[in-house]
């Protein structure tokens, strides 16, 4: 899609509203996602992009229900979420299906071989390990 990283950063930031350190971190996982991904073949750009970008929008939902989450939480409240916004910006709905297969798989023993899990989960390991330093 024309311009998927613009749209889906606006989609992001005004998801995220204030909270600067999901979007920071939403974009730090995208970064290493895009370095990495030429390594696993078969990837579909735009699905790796909207996956690193909203596979943590289930945390909002979580946090608010919750007053915390966990990677069982996000697995369940990211999916619906991302549908949703991936829909307004009329993101095509088999791809769709895709991106929230690999939201609702991120925490968990991979149930799908789709290329696109490997590099979100590697990405993603390794922007909480920075963040842990
Ligand atoms: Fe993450």
């Amino acid at each position: 899609m024309t311009y998927l990283r613009t749209k889906l950063v606006r989609v992001l930031t005004a998801y995220f509203g204030a909270d600067d350190r999901r979007i920071e971190h939403a974009l730090r996982v995208l970064h290493h996602a895009d370095r990495i991904v030429g390594d696993h073949p078969g990837c579909d750009p735009d699905v790796v992009i909207a996956a690193a970008l909203l596979h943590d929008v289930g945390i909002k939902v979580s946090e608010d229900k919750h007053g915390h989450n966990t990677g069982s939480t996000q697995e369940q409240y990211g999916p619906p979420v991302a549908a949703e916004l991936l829909g307004a910006i009329s993101f095509p709905p088999q791809k769709i299906k895709v991106v929230t297969d690999i939201i609702g798989n991120h925490h968990s023993p991979s149930r799908f071989d789709y290329p696109e899990l490997v590099v979100l989960k590697k990405a993603d390991l390794i922007v909480n390990r920075d963040e842990k330093v």
